[in-house]
């Protein structure tokens, strides 16, 4: 690794011929040697250039070898270049070179000796390749170092993330099975009553009328654990991202007014009203049965969460949109749970109003999304909610 760190050298003489023959016993291969005429020349190099050593001849005209070294100590760049000064005569070393102290310097006397030149120059080629080699080590070891408290903070990020999953998860658990257990509660008690009527051969409890009412009551409690068990469907579908669109031409007008039509039960249940406000079709290239889903939850959120107030549906178009809105003036939502109530399992109201999976809305915004349509709340605490979804026109995809 030393060895591949190519040095540079610099030599400073105003005769060309000192510059040749020093150049000749300095030069190797893994060696570049800049010569330099003047102290002039020099500094532009030594600005272009790094260099391990720079060896200036003293007596120069112009700038000397003297003053050029404390130029060159003067200067950030070149301050720590180790200096070798060539000189003729001993006199000559009586200059109070003031930059000695802060690095390193040598001197080498004219006429040279061949093999102190060449020992002198290795030595600073060595203690060069040395300095830089370490300099990359501990720049090494600071990246690597930096990695390591990036990882760190990854690894630190994923553990908060999977304890959050884990919790979510046994919080989920225990709502399914409290929310299929209710209409199993419903469907054994309702077995148990019927076998103790058969047992007593009471046919009275059989008539037309009351086995209408009893498959009424069947009906609905295995379609809510359908819906549940669909509702998980869609959320696993839309986790590995094959819930799948089928778009078709329909009147959104007509759906959500057949919507609020088959409602009524459920308002009669909730001791509440539904109001329909829309004026003519509005057609567009979405998939019913998706928006079904979504205008569905929507309304079955007002009632169970509307505390009885009246609840008021709009579908209209604006700005190349189709809109649907539904309004309650029930318990509301805070800010900082409107954000919350999209995602997965989460049910915000202090007031368990018989909620469901809390995957409702997470799974209307993902339908909406897919639509390129969007869904948004506007609600206060106290004052009821508005959910609106908007749906484009025009297909772009
Ligand atoms: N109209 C609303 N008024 C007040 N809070 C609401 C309203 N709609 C939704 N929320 C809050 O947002 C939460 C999430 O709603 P979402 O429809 O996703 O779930 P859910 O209705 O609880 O269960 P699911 O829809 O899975 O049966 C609800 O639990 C409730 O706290
Ligand atoms: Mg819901």
């Amino acid at each position: 690794m030393l060895s591949t760190v190519q040095a540079k050298l610099l030599i400073v003489d105003d005769l060309p011929e000192n510059l040749l023959a020093l150049e000749a016993l300095i030069k190797r291969e893994d060696r570049q040697v800049f010569k330099a005429l003047s102290a002039d020349e020099a500094l532009s190099l030594l600005l272009e250039h790094e260099f391990a050593l720079a060896i200036l001849d003293v007596q120069m005209p112009g700038m000397n070898g003297f003053e050029l070294a404390e130029l060159m100590r003067g200067t950030e760049k070149t301050k720590n270049i180790p200096i070798v000064f060539v000189s003729a005569a001993g006199r000559e070393l009586n200059y109070a070179f003031k930059g000695y102290e802060s690095g390193a310097v040598d001197f080498l006397h004219k006429p040279l000796d061949i093999h102190a030149v060449k020992s002198k120059v290795n030595v600073f080629v060595d203690l060069y390749r040395q300095s830089k080699a370490m300099k990359l080590q501990v720049e090494a070891l600071e990246r690597s170092r930096r990695e390591q408290e990036l990882l760190l903070t990854r690894l630190q990020a994923t553990q908060a993330e999977l304890e959050q999953a884990v919790r979510m998860r046994d919080d989920f658990m225990s709502i399914v099975a409290h929310e299929v257990r209710t209409p199993l509660n419903g469907l054994i008690l309702e077995t148990q009553l019927r076998k103790m009527h058969l047992a007593r051969d009471n046919a009275a409890a059989f008539t037309l009328d009351k086995m209408h009412a009893m498959v009424d009551r069947d009906e609905r409690q295995i379609q809510s654990l359908i819906r549940l068990i669909e509702d998980m469907l869609d959320v696993s579908r839309i986790r590995t991202g094959k819930l799948s669109i089928r778009p078709g031409r329909f009147d959104l007008t007509q759906l959500v007014s057949n919507l609020v039509e088959n409602f009524a039960p459920q308002v009669a249940a909730a001791e509440s009203s539904m109001q329909l406000v829309a004026g003519g079709p509005v057609v567009g290239n979405w998939d019913e049965f998706r928006i079904e889903q979504v205008i569905t939850n929507l309304l079955t959120n007002a009632l169970r969460y509307g505390a009885k107030s009246p609840v008021e549906v709009r579908v209209y178009n604006e700005h190349g949109e189709a809109r649907v809105e539904v309004r309650d003036h029930g318990i509301g939502i805070s800010e900082a749970n409107q954000k919350r109530i999209f995602q997965q399992f989460e049910r915000v109201s202090a007031s368990q109003v018989s909620a469901g999976l809390g995957l409702g809305l997470f799974i209307s915004e993902q339908i909406i999304a897919a639509h390129g349509g969007t869904i948004e709340v506007e609600s206060r605490i106290g004052e009821g909610a508005l959910f609106r979804v908007c749906l484009p026109l025009e297909q772009s995809a």
